[in-house]
């Protein structure tokens, strides 16, 4: 089965069962300062996990591409990837448990659907922590659905719980479905979840019943959801017998082509890598709402998967210059499926040649400062390189520890890797809890104020287009509590009166107490009201259309505030280029 075909037949099942399908959306989220991607197919659906409704009902099912970095060490076994699909199905306040199961369990081993071999089937339930109940519930609709209990196993949050994907929002217990792949166990411990490679995880389903608040509790919702995730990649290697994610769709041209570069047939880890990078990072600039390599957020996360790839290539003495040429390949294959690729084709190719060039420049830097300290670091007689030295060169001159250990080798010296470690995880403790502290807060949070600012936006957006006129087009909108922020596209810095009229429009809209009204409607006919909607091939048929009186109609999920007298006054704290040909506002409201 092509992965094409099991995301329609994934879809044909659930519209059998009443649910619409939704596009997939962006893989940098909208609105949401949580997260920096889209890490799951819940993600954009958060605002209606939490009671927003959705225009298109209850039940929903949609393919949705996702990044994660967070097991980005494991890229390169068998299955982890940095970009893959997720299938899922949604229910909005509407089935529960006993549904969402049955009909997982219809897919995966009906004859007509996927087929597995039910005796292969096993699953795991959540075991009950703190003061979160055992979900008995769940492990006995799968003995009824015919699983035996031998075959169910409980766990408790560390592997049967999902969410909330930032620091607060929707989670809830899980039941995880395994296929025995029939290689022997590793352990007596060998169980559902170990990496041995026994146990194939595919598809997960989440009943989101909870919501973690700042405090770190668990409060029940009002509504119940069930979030369900199956990876495409995985899903496929599996039904078609390989070992790997890295023998379908377009990984496995890559690899070829990878093999050919580097001259050899051998299988390694760093093809994997390459393959696996080049395609994330493909998506990443190809996105509509793409973002370009720099060092902060989520331009740093894609210029380390830009450089992890160059240097994987390096040590398969790739010659320079192939990413390109890889991610043409990208774009070739999987530009039909994602057209937004072939759109930004140009922006993606200048971008990632950009960047090797840097990055060439950096070893370059790196190289002369390794040069410098050569003479003093020969002179120490264990012919150790200090953890914190090695440290520093990356730090301060982006040169990576491997290429530390090279030159050191070449020298005759070592270097001292758990000293390296140890600076290295310190530095990450630090930026880690700066980021979650960024992180905190955001659409996905549904707190009164990110709600105000929402309303803000979409006055700043429309005031933009008064000022500067209709070739402002949005490019991206974050939201903590205590700012929003607004990138859109526009060629030139704004003058000082250009900011004190939008100022002046957003604020003259908030005094007029305007009553904000949503209607839901076909997108066409939002277009003919003149309502912004710039990703308009990603909606279903039926979107909500908010309207702030005369001052703007804008297709949006929501949520707003129902008047802008409740914003307080706008003002605008910062504009600024945020990459090539994009500006970007940081606003509050006071
Ligand atoms: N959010 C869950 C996951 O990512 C199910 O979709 O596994």
């Amino acid at each position: 089965m092509t992965e094409r075909e099991l995301v329609d037949l994934y879809i044909k099942f659930f519209e059998s069962k009443d649910h619409k399908r939704i596009p997939g959306a962006s893989i940098i989220p909208e609105n949401d300062s949580t997260i920096l991607f889209t890490p799951a197919g819940m993600q954009p659906l958060v605002p209606y996990l939490l009671g927003e409704k959705h225009p298109q009902g209850k039940r929903l099912v949609d393919v949705q591409k996702c990044i994660r970095t967070g097991d980005i060490e494991e890229v390169g076994d068998a299955t982890h990837l940095t970009f893959f699909r997720m299938l899922g199905n949604w229910s909005l306040g509407g089935y529960f448990k006993k549904e969402a199961i049955q009909w997982s369990w219809e897919f995966l081993t009906g004859k007509e659907w996927l087929g597995f071999d039910p005796e292969k089937i096993s699953v795991t339930v959540f075991a009950g922590e703190g003061d979160i109940p055992a979900d008995d519930e769940a492990a006995q609709i799968w003995m009824s659905a015919g699983v035996p209990n031998e075959r169910i196993f409980s766990f408790g949050m560390k592997d049967n719980w999902w969410g909330p994907t930032g620091a607060t929002g929707p989670c809830g217990p899980d039941t995880e479905m395994f296929y025995d792949t029939g290689k022997e166990p590793c352990s007596e411990e060998c169980k559902p979840g170990c990496s041995c490679g026994k146990y194939f995880e595919v598809w997960n389903d989440v009943f989101m019943e909870y919501r973690k608040t700042e405090a770190g509790t668990y409060e029940p919702l009002e509504q119940k959801n069930v979030d369900t995730g199956m990876g495409v990649e995985r899903t496929v290697a599996m039904l078609g017998g390989y070992k790997t994610v890295y023998e379908i769709g377009v990984l496995k041209p890559l690899i070829k082509r990878i093999r050919e570069l580097a001259n050899t047939t051998e299988s390694t880890r760093s093809e994997k890598v390459i393959a696996d990078h080049i395609r994330s990072t493909t998506h990443i600039l190809g996105d509509d709402q793409g973002v370009v390599p720099s060092n902060v957020d989520q331009g740093y996360v894609l210029r380390r998967l830009i450089r992890l790839a160059i240097r994987h290539g390096m040590k398969l003495d790739i010659p320079k210059g192939f990413l390109g040429e890889l991610a043409t390949m990208v774009i070739e294959i999987e530009g039909e499926e994602y057209p937004e690729l072939v759109r930004n084709k140009a922006l993606i190719l200048d971008e990632l040649e950009r960047e090797e060039k840097l990055f060439g420049e950096t070893l370059q830097a790196g190289m002369k400062q390794f040069n410098k300290m050569l003479p003093n670091l020969l002179k120490n007689p264990n012919k150790i390189i200090a953890g914190r030295l090695a440290f520093k060169l990356y730090d301060t001159f982006g040169f990576p520890v491997e290429l530390t250990a090279d030159l050191a080798g070449e020298n005759g010296m070592t270097v001292d890797m758990d000293g390296y470690n140890k600076a290295f995880d310190k530095h990450r403790e630090l930026s880690k809890q700066g980021a979650e502290k960024k992180f905190k807060g955001g659409l996905a949070d549904n707190s009164e104020m990110v709600t105000k600012l929402h309303t803000a936006t979409h006055l700043l957006h429309a005031a933009l287009r008064k000022v500067l006129g209709d070739s402002v087009k949005q490019k991206g909108s974050n939201i903590t509590a205590e700012r929003l922020r607004f990138d859109f596209l526009y060629p030139e810095k704004m003058t000082d009166e250009q900011k004190k009229e939008v100022e002046a429009l957003v604020n003259s809209a908030i005094n007029d107490k305007v009553s904000i009204e949503m209607k839901e409607m076909h997108p066409d006919e939002a277009e003919k009201l003149g309502a912004l909607g710039f990703f308009k091939d990603k909606y279903g048929d039926v979107v909500k259309v908010y309207t702030i009186g005369k001052y703007s109609t804008e297709i949006c999920g929501g949520p707003h505030v129902e008047n802008t007298s409740e914003l307080g006054r706008f003002r605008i704290a910062s504009e600024k280029s945020s990459s090539r040909g994009v500006r970007r506002i940081k606003a509050v409201i006071e």
